[in-house]
């Protein structure tokens, strides 16, 4: 493993691996045991887009390994002037051990990885957030004790996060079902791929996506860079909620997730949402356990 471009690189074993790596790192967190696997290294963090997880998470986790990270607001660099992201890339190659990025093209991220010659992680795209999926992952781990065969349902938009879920799920052996409107599903070639790798369903009947479902998961109607089509989207996606009725056909015992920030009363109710804050917020500090082991794996020495 080079790079974390997008899941899609990743085999179910590496997947494994980084999740088994965050769990001993979670422990030793928690219990004060030092774990400076990155002394000396620093990590670069560009973001064209608001982030307050993955710029805290990224920055605390590279603190924890004994690193530094460097925050670089895109508007602050010449990228934002318009240098290309193939000199950005060579150049901050000579000053950096890793760049973590947020931005709108996933070519570009591509493209960083391609010109430079450090580990690049996609800290999300429009295309999709394969961080945020694999702290997912850990948390559905932690709290069903084990992933394969558990179905994972996602309601509302066909976006960078439903995108990076169905990757992750299907190459973890679970089953995965997407509740979405028409002309809102996800990738194309996600889908088609998830179809003849695993059990794979997309339909704009939430009920029927969320029967027997072990995990709910939903994400804002309009992501960043949507934000013009925010009141549009109110009315197409009104009815993709995780709510009581979503709940009543799931299974029993079934965990909801949400990457966050949430709308409550757009995608999710505030009920459910608190019904399951336990979840959603360990989910939330799973990010920075993930992705130390992301981290430690890609630049480590
Ligand atoms: N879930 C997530 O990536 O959150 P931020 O946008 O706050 O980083
Ligand atoms: N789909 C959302 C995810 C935020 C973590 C967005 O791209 O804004």
């Amino acid at each position: 493993m080079k790079h974390l471009l997008k899941l899609m690189d990743l085999s179910t074993n590496e997947i494994n691996e980084i999740l088994n790596l965050a769990d001993q790192l979670k422990f030793e967190k928690r219990n004060g045991i030092e774990h400076h696997h990155l002394k000396g290294k620093t990590l670069g963090m560009i973001f064209a887009k608001s982030s307050t997880r993955t710029r805290v998470s990224f920055e605390v986790g590279m603190y924890d390994l004994g690193g530094q990270a460097l925050f670089l607001s895109s508007h602050d660099i010449q990228l934002g002037r318009g240098e290309p992201v193939e000199d950005t890339a060579r150049v901050l190659s000579g000053y950096l051990d890793g760049i973590m990025i947020r931005t709108f093209k996933q070519s570009d991220v591509e493209t960083l990885a391609e010109y430079g010659s450090i580990p690049i992680v996609n800290g999300l795209t429009d295309y999709c957030h394969p961080c945020q999926v694999l702290a997912d992952l850990m948390t559905i781990r932690e709290f069903k004790g084990n992933i394969k065969g558990r179905k994972l349902c996602y309601i509302g938009d066909g976006n960078n996060m439903a995108n990076s879920l169905i990757v992750g799920g299907i190459k973890m052996g679970m089953s995965v079902s997407i509740g979405c409107p028409e002309g809102y599903k996800p990738d194309a070639e996600i889908m088609k791929w998830a179809s003849e790798n695993g059990d794979f369903t997309c339909t704009p009947d939430i009920l029927e996506a969320a029967k027997d479902a072990d995990v709910l998961y939903t994400d804002v109607w309009a992501s960043m860079g949507q934000e013009s089509e925010a009141e549009e989207r109110k009315k197409i996606f009104d009815g993709y909620q995780i709510n009581d009725s979503v709940m009543n056909v799931a299974k029993p015992d079934a965990m909801v997730l949400h990457c966050l920030p949430a709308h409550r009363e757009e995608e999710i109710t505030a009920k459910v949402f608190e019904a399951h804050a336990k979840e959603i917020f360990e989910e939330a500090e799973n990010r920075l356990h993930a992705q130390k082991a992301v981290l430690v794996k890609l630049l480590k020495d």
